[in-house]
């Protein structure tokens, strides 16, 4: 029996990884600590809620004080850190935020831990899930590998390169048994439609402009959720102490090409003549200190642990596109509200 802490549970990616632990390690007690910010949804989760395995707490990892409180509640020997602000546009708005939770909030877990196992690390784990951003930005050649120099640009990954390094300092000082890894886009079910791909999904459905960045030239590096959460569990599991694991799709696309590609599979679920809705492309102010590009190579987890990502991008994106065209109330629900302010802020 083991006794494992995931933040940020109710988020796009924390969700998958806390239905993967649910489901596959009956063994395992999950406890999933979220603030339930804009970004966090119990709807996600709706369909392993009530597994006697499953516990929710609400709860702000800034709290230092609740978060001991889990930690001993709960008899907490592994974490696995999710909880972050984790979308650039806002970061490059409201920095504060993205340093309260991401430096603050995770050097608040790093002490409740320390403190709560001081004296015995033995088969206890500190996960900390981070970001490619952290390696900055790419030209038209080469790949983020472990031991790319740290060079972030953007308030996001800034704070997430300071919870990195804060992470490797316990593990450095103190001792704290800690494995990071660093991955590329997700895409998937249950991603908040603020970011690329269901933002997009969404505004071709409701015939509403596709505002592109620049000259939509930038690329990236699109890993399916489910892989992610593949390969967290490995690296939960199999991970070096003290090691850091890039994770990436091996499939990079220039945003453009991305953008035509969902029209195309948009276009076709909803009926419409394929790349009608192309005439929805805007372009629009590039974003302040937009990165060119991400690639990650994920050889390392490939060779020392045997993961590589499970399906190919055009598989995914189907998936992914369905997925959302079959939940149009959860879309409704998360894009009712605070939602429209956010949206008028940034794009009208
Ligand atoms: P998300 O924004 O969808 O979810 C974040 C979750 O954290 C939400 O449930 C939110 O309620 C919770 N949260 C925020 N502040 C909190 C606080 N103070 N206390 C407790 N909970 C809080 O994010 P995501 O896209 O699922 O990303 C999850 C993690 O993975 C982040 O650390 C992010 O940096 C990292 N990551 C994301 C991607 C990606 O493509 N989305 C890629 C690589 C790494
Ligand atoms: O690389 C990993 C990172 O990927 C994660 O750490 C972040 O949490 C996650 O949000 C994501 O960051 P990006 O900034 O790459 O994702 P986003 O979906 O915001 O943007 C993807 C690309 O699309 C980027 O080049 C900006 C562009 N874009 C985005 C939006 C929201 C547009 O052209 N128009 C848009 O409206």
């Amino acid at each position: 029996m083991r006794n494992i802490l995931i933040t940020g549970g109710a988020g796009f990616i924390g969700s998958h990884v806390v239905r993967l632990f649910v489901n596959n390690y009956p063994d395992y007690n999950i406890i999933n600590l979220d603030l339930l910010t804009y970004a966090g949804n119990l709807e996600n989760l709706k369909d392993i809620d009530d597994k006697p395995n499953y516990t929710f707490v609400k709860a702000d990892i800034c709290d230092y004080d609740a978060v001991v409180d889990t930690f001993s509640r709960y008899k907490i020997d592994g974490i696995i850190h999710l909880a972050a602000e984790s979308h650039v546009d806002r970061s490059i708005k409201d920095p504060f935020s993205f340093a309260r939770t991401n430096v603050m909030g995770t050097l608040n877990l790093l002490q409740a831990a320390k403190s709560y196992w001081e004296g015995n690390f033995e088969n206890k784990l500190f996960y900390h899930v981070s970001t490619d951003e952290v390696y900055g930005s790419l030209g038209n050649e080469g790949f983020f590998s472990e031991t790319t120099a740290y060079d972030p640009h953007s308030p996001y990954s800034a704070s997430k390169a300071s919870s990195d390094h804060f992470v490797r300092a316990f593990y450095d000082t103190y001792g704290l048994p800690i494995v990071i890894s660093n991955c590329s886009n997700n895409y998937g079910s249950y991603q908040f439609p603020e970011k690329l791909i269901p933002l997009f999904i969404n505004n071709i459905c409701n015939n509403k402009p596709l505002p592109v960045y620049g000259k939509g030239q930038n690329v990236r590096d699109w890993l399916y959720v489910e892989d992610h959460a593949k390969a967290i569990d490995v690296i939960f599991h199999k991970g070096k102490l003290g090691d850091t694991y890039n994770i990436g799709g091996f499939n990079e696309w220039k945003n453009i090409d991305l953008i035509k590609t969902l029209i195309k599979v948009v276009d076709r679920f909803l009926g419409r003549e394929e790349g009608a809705s192309e005439k929805l492309i805007t372009y629009v102010k590039d974003r302040a200190g937009h990165d060119f590009r991400y690639a990650i190579d994920a050889s390392k987890l490939k060779n020392e642990l045997g993961w590589e990502p499970s399906l190919q991008f055009e598989e995914g994106i189907e998936k992914t596109v369905k997925w959302y065209l079959e939940n149009k109330d959860w879309v409704k629900n998360v894009t009712s509200g605070e939602y429209q302010k956010y949206y008028k802020e940034m794009y009208e």
